[in-house]
């Protein structure tokens, strides 16, 4: 049996990783709105990966015998007024995440739960490269974004780099989850 704070903070983590997913979805229909379409299939990917974040730790969870509670997910409340608003809020976004898997991590730690520790290792690296992935996705448009032919071929770029990243990402996650 798991701790019990553990098993809060993973439950918990569930209706984050949902409401990552929401947030990204919003982001990706702003940009859709701007026909923006590399990007917002980028962020429309993103909405995948954070839905399949939840899945992976409801699936540890049942791995374990423990009940899961889903709970209301927010509404994202951000409000975007350029094309460099969104990338800001997934930069700053992530890092919130880290933090809560970080906060699982010390109570998984503290209460010697090494079983749990070890499932979190793959979210922590994965939170270094999410936290990476957004702040280039800001450095990018910077450097090349804010002249409209550099921000077009960002776009069409995004738009093709994306079906090889859901290649990659769908054998990742079929590998987590037949262990
Ligand atoms: Fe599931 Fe982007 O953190």
């Amino acid at each position: 049996m798991l701790d019990k704070k553990v098993i809060e903070l993973l439950n918990d983590q569930i209706n984050k990783e949902f409401y990552s997913a929401y947030l990204y979805l919003d982001i990706a229909n702003y940009y859709d709105d701007l026909n923006l379409d590399g990007y917002s299939n980028y962020y429309m990917v993103q909405a995948q990966e954070e839905r399949d974040h939840a899945l992976l730790l409801m699936k540890y969870m049942q791995n374990n015998g423990l009940k899961v509670t889903l709970e209301a997910i927010g509404k994202p409340d951000k409000t975007f007024s350029s094309v460099l608003d969104p990338l800001t809020v997934a930069s700053e976004h992530e890092r919130y995440v880290t933090a809560l898997i970080n906060a699982i991590y010390h109570e998984a730690h503290e209460a010697k739960d090494y079983r749990t520790m070890k499932f979190l290792d793959w979210f922590v690296d994965e939170q270094m490269e999410e936290e990476d992935s957004a702040d280039t996705m800001i450095s990018r448009y910077k450097l090349f974004g804010q002249d409209p032919k550099g921000l077009y071929l960002l776009d069409q770029e995004y738009l093709l780099l994306i079906f090889f990243l859901q290649f990659l990402y769908i054998q990742l996650f079929l590998h987590l989850i037949f262990l």
